[in-house]
């Protein structure tokens, strides 16, 4: 598979913009289901940017230094992670959002 540009990847022109215009304002930014990090690389970085795969590829290769990576299952991490301690953190969880109308679900 082409991890930059399968079906349902943010990487297409608009789509990611339009996600990120939706964002509110945070401290902490959690993408779930990581992939190319589509989002995560385009959005201005948040104090803490904390990027959640299986992959261990998706990790390795994600080459964005102001991120905290973690090989994990989301819901795992999700489950435990201390929000108190993090601000205002916001979870982007899109895995498989296929068009830019759907983003509001994808949030
Ligand atoms: C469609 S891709 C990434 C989509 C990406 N968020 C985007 O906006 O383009 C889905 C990714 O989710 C990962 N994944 C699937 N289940 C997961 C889980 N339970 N925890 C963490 N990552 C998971 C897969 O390894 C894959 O890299």
């Amino acid at each position: 598979m082409d991890i930059d540009n399968y079906l349902g990847g943010k990487n297409g022109s608009g789509v990611y913009q339009a996600i990120i215009n939706l964002l509110p304002p945070h401290d902490t930014y959690i993408e779930g289901f990581l992939g190319t990090g589509a989002v995560m690389k385009r959005k201005a970085p948040a104090l803490r940017n904390i990027g959640l795969d299986l992959n261990k590829a998706c990790i390795d290769g994600f080459g964005y230094a102001a991120a905290e990576l973690y090989q994990c299952c989301a819901f795992q991490f999700l489950r435990t992670f201390d929000y108190e301690s993090n601000g205002r953190t916001v979870l982007y969880l899109a895995k498989f959002a296929q068009r830019a109308e759907n983003v509001k679900l994808a949030l």
